[in-house]
């Protein structure tokens, strides 16, 4: 599995390598497969300004590897966004936010010219939901958007034990008829409460690169 995550990390590198100009910001992802990426991206530091990133771990691991981390208030183009998924639709749809950090990772990708998703062929479906819907919630509105799911019929789990990088709580979505991204994405984050939700719909991958 680590073999296919590095391996797909490289794809991505030799995707971008020659693109790469001094004056380049990249948008960093949170993950296992980023963190590959992260590893073999610092051979090129110098081939680009640095990088927004979309989680503190992330921030962590790109300053340990010498790549200077910019606020995106800072910031105004991103020219590739890397990140995984958790699952990816025949369509390019994604469930996101396994590591909880899908709300800044919406946020960087939309703010970005390319967003270009990174797996191995285990996160490739047929139809998005079996992996369970990230949900975050401020932490007063857990119950009240637990209540608000169940109402459209999803199971929801508090992800116990689990704070996110703004602060917030997590609910994992079970059951959830995925079959129109866009519109589920956007009922969803309409519940007061939801900070934002792991479908990616209207923020989906341009490219996406698969490995076995
Ligand atoms: C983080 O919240 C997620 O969106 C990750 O991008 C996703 O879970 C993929 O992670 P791995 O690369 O570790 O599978």
């Amino acid at each position: 599995m680590s073999g296919s995550k590095i391996n797909v990390a490289k794809q991505a590198i030799k995707y971008i390598e020659k693109k790469l100009h001094p004056e380049m910001i990249l948008g960093i992802g949170t993950g296992s497969t980023v963190n590959f990426f992260i590893e073999e991206l610092k051979d090129f530091k110098h081939k680009f300004a640095g990088a927004v990133s979309s989680s503190e771990a992330s921030s962590k691991l790109l300053n340990e590897n010498g790549i200077e981390v910019f606020n995106l208030n800072d910031v105004i183009d991103i020219s590739f966004y890397i990140d995984g998924a958790d699952e990816v639709s025949p369509q390019n749809f994604l469930i996101k936010g396994g590591g909880g950090a899908h709300t800044r990772e919406k946020i960087v990708a939309s703010a970005s010219n390319e967003f270009i998703c990174i797996v191995d062929s285990s996160k490739m479906v047929n139809s998005l939901g079996t992996f369970p819907l990230p949900v975050e919630v401020i932490p007063e509105s857990r119950s009240l958007v637990a209540r608000k799911i169940i109402s459209i019929g999803g199971t929801p789990n508090y992800r116990t034990g689990f704070i996110t990088d703004q602060g917030n709580h997590i609910l994992d979505v079970h059951d959830m008829d995925i079959s129109n991204p866009i519109k589920l994405e956007a009922m969803i984050n309409n519940i007061p409460g939801v900070v934002d939700n792991g479908i990616f719909g209207l923020n989906k991958p341009e490219t996406v690169l698969v490995s076995e």
